[in-house]
């Protein structure tokens, strides 16, 4: 099996990322968590990722003139860790068209709802005010599109009477820290792939199930 090696670009607590490092720590996952980069340079992930063994690199944002700039920094110190594959997890800078399209097909995403529905921010807070009882998270390819790329992975999490912001989303991150990694192996392992801006999969999976809410 080849593990491929995989950066990690956070902003802030890095939940996400732990666990994307806990999953490629069993032997059997087709990816090593090769680096971690934060654009903020007190980042709390960053002191997980160092605990973990892993190589960090904090490169501020602040510290160049523009957007090109930092990405070509990123850019440049993601080809010196000979970085296959980019998970974004939490990291909150807007990317430049060319750092996207460089790293197309190779640059994935989580995004706490059922895309294509609340792209952007207060996901939990739009949800709850149009009354959906199904939200959610979802793992896509990055384009230049903001949360728009192809769909790899989807889980569903009901809305419950009573819900707050706060209740829906400590139970939609529960199911993010699910299904990143394995939306992780799937690219890793080449189950799916971005072809001609859509995600295609070379395995089958049951039809049948569904997820009722109320259930
Ligand atoms: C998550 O909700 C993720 O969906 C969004 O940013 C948040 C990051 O949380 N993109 P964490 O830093 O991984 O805990």
């Amino acid at each position: 099996m080849t593990r491929r090696r995989v950066a990690i670009l956070i902003s802030g607590r890095g939940s996400n990322m732990v666990s994307l490092i806990e999953a490629a720590s069993r032997p059997d996952f087709p990816a090593e968590i090769a680096l971690v980069l934060s654009n903020r340079p007190d980042a709390a992930g960053l002191e997980h990722a160092r605990a973990a063994g892993i190589a960090t690199l904090a490169i501020d944002h602040k510290a160049f003139p523009d957007r090109e700039t930092f990405d070509r920094a990123m850019d440049a110190a993601l080809k010196e860790h000979d970085i296959a594959f980019i998970c974004l997890a939490g990291f909150m800078r807007v990317l430049t068209d060319g750092f996207v399209e460089r790293w197309s097909g190779k640059m994935i995403n989580i995004h706490p709802s059922l895309l294509p529905l609340y792209r952007g921010t207060r996901t939990h807070r739009r949800a709850l005010d149009d009354g959906v009882l199904l939200h959610g998270c979802t793992v896509h390819f990055v384009v230049p599109e903001l949360d728009a790329g192809p769909i790899i992975a989807q889980a569903a999490v009901p809305v419950v009477p009573g819900d707050t912001e706060e209740s829906l989303a400590a139970r939609v991150i529960v199911q993010e820290r699910i299904l990143y990694p394995q939306a992780l192996r799937t690219i890793c392992d080449g189950t799916a792939r971005l072809d001609n801006g859509r995600v295609v999969f070379s395995r089958d999976w049951d039809a049948n199930g569904t997820l009722h809410s109320p259930g």
